[in-house]
C-alpha cells in the first residue's frame, strides 16, 4: 500500500484557500490496538491513549441500535428529534437551543466556520485541546495561544489577550482541560465570560463534564447569550465509534450553527444510541465512581513510583517521566511501553516534552501499566 508524506505537499498548481493551512500537522490519533498488533506482534493490547471509555457503554445502547439494524437504507432524522427532546430535558433547555454535531469536534468546527474569517482571531490557552489552534489555521484566521497558568487556563490573561486582539471572534476554553485534566472555578470562568465584549464568543468545551459536574457551566447560557457549551457522547458515554456530540447556545447562534452544519451529521445509529445512553443516567454514575477510585489508585502508584502528576478532575492523568535519567525520555517510556502492549499518549506536540497522558482504565489495565512502567524504570 503506497502512504504519502504528510510534511511535503507538493500541490502546485493548486493552492490551499489560506497559507497557514500548509502548516497543519495532521490531529495525532492514539495508536488504534489493530496497528500496535500488526506492528509488533503483540496481542493483549490495553490502550490508555485517547481518554475512551474502559467500561463501554450503557447496555441500553445495544438495544437502540439492533432496532435501527432493518432500516439503514433511510437517512437519519435531519433534525435529531428524539435525542434533543432527550437533551431539553435534561439540560432544562428548549429544543431549539441544541445542535447535534457528529462528535463534538464537528461543532467546534462548526462554530470556527460560522463565525472566525481570515482577519479574526481566535484566542486560547497554551496546553489545550489542540484542535482549536488547528481550527485558527483553517480559517486562515490567527491563533492566539495564552501561555498557561499550572498546566491550566490563565483567565486574566486570556481576558487581556481578547482586550489586545479586537479582532477576536472566538475563545475556546476546554473545562476540565485536555491534556492537563486542570479545572476552572465557576466564579472564576463567569467573571471571565462576564468581562468579555458581548460580540465574542466563548466556547466552553465541556468534553469531560461527566467525571467532573463541578465543572458544568450550564447555567451561563441563560445569563450570557455569546456562551456555548460543547458536550460529547465519546467518553463517559462511550460512544466514540458513533461520534455524536451536542453544542447548547442561545436560540440565535443554535439558528445560524444549525444552517452551517451538514445536513444529516448524526446518523442513524448514533442518533438512537445517545438518546439511549443519555436515559441511563445509572451508567453514568457507575462509571464516575469507577473512574474516582481508579483516579485514586494511580495517584498512590505515581506517588510510590516517584513520578509527578498534575491533579486531573477528567478520565486520563498527565504525568511526568523525570528528566533526571539524563538519556530516557518520555517518548523513550512511551515506546517502551508499546512494545509491551500499552498505549498511552506522549504530549511533545503540545511542547509537554517530558510528559504522558495516560488514560485512567478499569483496574486491571492500570495494574498492567503500572506493573510495566515499574518494570522499565527500574531497567533504566
Ligand atoms: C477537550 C476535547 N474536546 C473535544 C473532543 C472531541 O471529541 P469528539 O469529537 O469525539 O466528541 C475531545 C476529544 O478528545 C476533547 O478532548
Amino acid at each position: 500500500m503506497k502512504s504519502s508524506s504528510t510534511t511535503q505537499l507538493d500541490l502546485a498548481p493548486l493552492t490551499p484557500a489560506y497559507d497557514s493551512i500548509l502548516e497543519l500537522s495532521p490531529y495525532q490519533t492514539g495508536k488504534p490496538v489493530e496497528e500496535l498488533t500488526r506492528e509488533y506482534g503483540v496481542s493483549d493490547v490495553v490502550k490508555l491513549a485517547s481518554n475512551e471509555n474502559p467500561m463501554g457503554c450503557s447496555p441500553q445502547v445495544t438495544l437502540a441500535i439492533t432496532e435501527q439494524l432493518g432500516q439503514l437504507a433511510r437517512y437519519p432524522d435531519g433534525n435529531g428529534y428524539y435525542l434533543k427532546q432527550t437533551l431539553s430535558d435534561f439540560n432544562d433547555v428548549t429544543v431549539d437551543q441544541i445542535t447535534l454535531g457528529n462528535g463534538s469536534n464537528d461543532l467546534l468546527d462548526i462554530l470556527a466556520r460560522s463565525f472566525v474569517g481570515a482577519d479574526d482571531a481566535i484566542v486560547y490557552s497554551e496546553y489545550a485541546f489542540v484542535v482549536y489552534s488547528m481550527l485558527a489555521k483553517m480559517q486562515g484566521a490567527t491563533g492566539v495561544e495564552v501561555p498557561a497558568q499550572n498546566y491550566g487556563h490563565n483567565l486574566k490573561a486570556m481576558s487581556q489577550a481578547v482586550t489586545d486582539n479586537p479582532n477576536t471572534k472566538v475563545v475556546f476554553i476546554a473545562n476540565p482541560n485536555n491534556p492537563t485534566g486542570t479545572q476552572l472555578g465557576q466564579k472564576a470562568l463567569r467573571d471571565f465570560v462576564a468581562g468579555v465584549p458581548s460580540s465574542v464568543l466563548v466556547v466552553l468545551d465541556e468534553a469531560y463534564i461527566e467525571y467532573s459536574p463541578e465543572s458544568n457551566n450550564r447555567a451561563l447560557i441563560d445569563e450570557f447569550d455569546n456562551v456555548v457549551i460543547v458536550r460529547t457522547f465519546s467518553k463517559a458515554y462511550g460512544l466514540a465509534g458513533l461520534r455524536v456530540g451536542y453544542a447548547l447556545s442561545s436560540v440565535a447562534v443554535a439558528k445560524l450553527i444549525n444552517r452551517v452544519r451538514q445536513p444529516f451529521n448524526v446518523s442513524r445509529i448514533g442518533l438512537a444510541a445517545a438518546t439511549a445512553a443519555l436515559a441511563d443516567q445509572s451508567f453514568i454514575k457507575a462509571v464516575r465512581e469507577t473512574n474516582d477510585e481508579q483516579m485514586r489508585w494511580l495517584e498512590k502508584q505515581f506517588d510510590a513510583l516517584g513520578l509527578r502528576f498534575i491533579k486531573s478532575y477528567a478520565n486520563f492523568i498527565m504525568v511526568e517521566i523525570n528528566m533526571e535519567m539524563e538519556d530516557t525520555t518520555a517518548i523513550d517510556i512511551h515506546q517502551a511501553l508499546l512494545e509491551q502492549g500499552v498505549i498511552v499518549r506522549p504530549l511533545a506536540g503540545y511542547g509537554l516534552h517530558s510528559w504522558l497522558r495516560i488514560t485512567v482504565g478499569v483496574a486491571e489495565e492500570n495494574l498492567r501499566l503500572i506493573d510495566t512502567l515499574r518494570s522499565i524504570l527500574n531497567d533504566n
